[in-house]
């Protein structure tokens, strides 16, 4: 069976993680979505809230699995038998960073391969970051993120 992870901080998730998913739950066998517990690094929702968008966003897929992990993504990746990472490439600035941790990753643990998905063009311009931005200036996000995960963002917005 093909196991495949999409890690990353989905904070919160947006339309262009959703589309990622999508697409690659429709050619892995399984994809384990994790979000990353790292308490060194400042994020505007907990990791249970960003679980919570996630499981909410992908209910409909039945081989997308949502978990968290902390530390070493390699760690995760061993521990769990998965041989394939998953990342988002939505323009050439994204490449720099990402060649180099798929480099770090394959270093730590040899067997296994990070594949990139490029971006549906029409989600390339958005972040979780954007999302943040527009909905703490009163803008609106309603486009930009899961309908799913939509409540639970304004929420924490009108909550400040
Ligand atoms: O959504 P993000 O913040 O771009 O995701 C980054 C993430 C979580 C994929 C990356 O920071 C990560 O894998 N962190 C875990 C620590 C790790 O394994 N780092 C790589 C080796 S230094």
């Amino acid at each position: 069976m093909e196991k495949a992870i999409y890690p990353g901080s989905f904070d919160p998730v947006t339309k262009g993680h959703l589309d990622i998913i999508s697409r690659t739950s429709s050619i892995v066998d399984h994809l384990i979505v994790a979000v990353l517990e790292n308490p060194r690094k400042q994020t505007m929702f907990s990791v249970e809230e960003r679980l919570e968008m996630l499981r909410r966003s992908t209910a409909r897929y039945s081989n997308v699995e949502i978990d968290y992990f902390g530390g070493l993504l390699v760690d995760y990746v061993k521990k769990n038998n998965i041989r394939i990472i998953i990342k988002g490439l939505r323009a050439i600035s994204d490449f720099e960073f990402e060649f180099q941790m798929a480099l770090v990753n394959r270093k730590l643990c040899p067997t296994v391969e990070t594949l990139f998905m490029v971006t549906n063009s029409k989600y390339s311009y958005l972040s979780s970051s954007i999302v943040k931005e527009i909905a703490g200036f009163g803008g609106d996000i309603k486009d930009l993120v899961p309908p799913e995960a939509y409540d639970l963002i304004m929420q924490k917005f009108r909550g400040l």
